[in-house]
């Protein structure tokens, strides 16, 4: 991965467009976060180019069918980049999109950041219930049919207070 062109002069947040998914493939590829589903129109996902035009964040989010529950996922951002704040505001971004949605819950896999997740209020979960809860969407339907469900860990929270 590239050096970014300008940390300091980075783009805001924009949705991603069918035209980003290349781009945004190759980020997510660099950080090792899924591939699948990026271009669905039920994938919600904001990003950020630095000057020269390079992606170096990214965030979003799904609802499951009743809207009721949202998988973040895509939260990235570039290692360059990384431990100045950034990556909090794009998770609370996506958290706050997902609850203007009408979301109750906030689901997501992680296995190496859940301390980064902990901070922000999420809980370890059964990813049995994740993928009940969220059983449509691009990120458990990839990971139920290649049997990498069982090596997630799952993470939750509510967005609005029981
Ligand atoms: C996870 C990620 C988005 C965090 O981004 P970031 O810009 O470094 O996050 P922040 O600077 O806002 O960090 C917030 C806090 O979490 C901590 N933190 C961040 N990443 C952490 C990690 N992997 N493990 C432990 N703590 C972490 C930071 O030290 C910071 O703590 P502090 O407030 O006490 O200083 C970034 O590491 C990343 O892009 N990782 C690769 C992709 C990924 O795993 N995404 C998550 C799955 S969707």
């Amino acid at each position: 991965m590239s050096r970014p062109g300008s940390l300091g002069r980075m783009s805001s947040l924009a949705p991603a467009s069918p035209g980003d998914t290349p781009d945004l493939t190759d980020f997510l590829r660099e950080v090792d976060l899924t591939l699948s589903g990026l271009d669905a129109p039920t994938v919600h996902i904001w990003i950020k180019r630095d000057a020269a035009g390079e992606i170096v964040a990214s965030t979003g989010f799904e609802l499951s069918g009743d809207q009721q529950h949202t998988l973040i996922r895509s939260v990235a951002v570039h290692p360059l980049a990384q431990r100045a704040g950034e990556g909090t505001r794009l998770a609370l971004f996506a958290l706050a999109k997902a609850a203007e949605s009408g979301a109750q819950r906030a689901w997501l896999f992680s296995r190496r950041s859940g301390p980064f997740w902990q901070k922000l209020g999420f809980e370890t979960a059964d990813r049995e219930d994740l993928a009940r809860a969220l059983a449509s969407t691009h990120q458990v339907r990839l990971f139920a049919e290649s049997g990498q469900l069982s090596r997630e860990v799952a993470w939750s929270r509510p967005l609005r207070p029981e």
